[in-house]
């Protein structure tokens, strides 16, 4: 029977491996065991609580203000002694975090085959995202099996010589996760965020963490958010507060205390991504919400200059608006003030998947492991919205 290590350790690999830890552990075919490396703490316990994850190995390593140096070496420290004492035959990693690539090399120094979730996404500049880029690419170079979510992930491993019989397009996981999360008669247990989803109030979800934006460009952004709140006392703008300690004390300084602001703790995943479906308008640098924003037919500003995530932006539902503070209060304004504007960027697309992510992703296995003859089955994106 083969045995499944399956390695995660911040929020949104915790959100988009969920689903299918739940799906490998129906599989009877399968030994799964889950490994932690929580490099995140109260934010990776949320998802774990609310998807009924126990994971077999916690390796606690979050420290406040950990350095990516500090967050490697424990990582690789930790994951040692749980790869050579549970000697499996693939281990999974997801996405482009520190966790990501170090699970991976680990799995490479016991000579172990690593399947990476989420392959092949690219900006092609090695600091933006700082340091997804790299983590991601890093972790595809000691990968066996590449589970890229779209075609155009694909190609981008293409183009770099891996070979095309170790790729398979599957969708994105976290369409899996959002499509059985998000639900119209979702009640919050806030009381500050049922009222206002009950007003019918418009509001604009804010989220912001990324390291390249730490300091003057995330301030920048809070600024803009702040013109934004003023010239709008019609709207609220909610804002889940990542708990990086960088990103904290900025949003308190800049936000703090704006009576159109709500800044709240990170929300559990049921209720942040039900108050992504009621929201007017998603600012964000996250990479997680690029791909599920559009798919609920909110439009999105990135506040980044590059994304690994083209397809949302070719369908029209993303905009890239970088960090400039008076760029980002202009397209928001526009956005929010014209009708056509906002109906052209507002119609749900698909491009990252149609929740069947999982199950392809186990096909793979099954095929990788001869359990099943057939090729697998790939996601196919016709590039119309709403099909495939
Ligand atoms: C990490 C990932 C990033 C991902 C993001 C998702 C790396 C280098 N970065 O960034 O790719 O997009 O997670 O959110 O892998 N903290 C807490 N409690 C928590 C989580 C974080 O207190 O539950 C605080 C701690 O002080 C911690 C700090 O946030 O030291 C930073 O956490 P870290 O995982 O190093 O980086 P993120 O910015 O969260
Ligand atoms: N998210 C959440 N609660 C919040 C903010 C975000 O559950 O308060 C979810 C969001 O829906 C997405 C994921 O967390 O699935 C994104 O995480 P983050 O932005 O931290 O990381 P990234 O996607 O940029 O790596």
């Amino acid at each position: 029977m083969p045995k499944i290590l399956t390695i995660f350790g911040t929020r949104p690999e915790a959100i988009k491996m969920a689903p299918l830890v739940t799906a490998l552990k129906r599989q009877p075919e399968y030994e799964t065991v889950v490994a932690v490396s929580a490099q995140h703490r109260e934010m990776l316990d949320q998802v774990l609580g609310l998807f009924h994850i126990s994971p077999d190995y916690d390796l606690d390593i979050m420290r406040h203000g950990q350095s990516l140096t500090q967050v490697t070496s424990r990582v690789l420290n930790g994951l040692e002694e749980v790869i050579v004492k549970e000697q499996p035959d693939m281990i999974l990693v997801h996405g482009d975090t520190t966790t990501t690539f170090v699970a991976a090399l680990a799995g490479y120094y016991q000579q172990t085959a690593v399947g990476h979730v989420e392959a092949g996404l690219r900006t092609g500049n090695k600091y933006s995202p700082y340091p997804e880029e790299m983590n991601r690419r890093l972790a595809g170079a000691l990968t066996d099996l590449h589970f890229a979510p779209t075609d155009e992930a694909r190609d981008n491993l293409l183009a770099e010589g891996t070979a095309p019989d170790k790729i398979f397009v599957t969708g994105n996981t976290v369409i899996d996760a959002l499509l059985t999360t998000v639900d119209k008669r979702f009640q919050f247990a806030d009381p500050v965020l049922e009222e206002l989803t009950a007003s019918g109030k418009k509001f604009l979800l804010l989220t912001a963490h990324r390291r390249e934006n730490w300091g003057k460009p995330m301030a920048r952004i809070f600024r803009a958010v702040k013109r934004l709140a003023d010239n709008h006392p019609e709207m609220a703008v909610v804002f889940p507060v990542h708990k990086n300690p960088r990103v904290r004390q900025l949003a308190h300084e800049i936000l703090g205390g704006h009576a159109g602001v709500v800044l709240i703790e990170p929300l559990d995943y049921q209720p942040f991504a039900n108050l992504m479906d009621r929201s007017q308008l998603v600012l964000t640098d996250s990479g997680g919400m690029q791909e599920e924003a559009p798919s609920l037919g909110k439009p999105v500003l990135v506040l980044r200059d590059t994304t690994e995530r083209p397809e949302a932006v070719v369908a029209g539902t993303v905009r890239l608006v970088g960090t400039d503070e008076e760029k980002i209060f202009r397209q928001a304004e526009k956005v929010l003030t014209d009708p056509d504007e906002y109906a052209q960027m507002a119609q749900a697309t698909n491009p990252y998947g149609d929740g069947q992510a999982c199950k392809r992703i186990i096909q793979c296995l099954d095929y990788y492991f001869g359990l099943r003859s057939e090729q697998p089955m790939e996601f196919n994106y016709s590039g119309e919205i709403g099909k495939y």
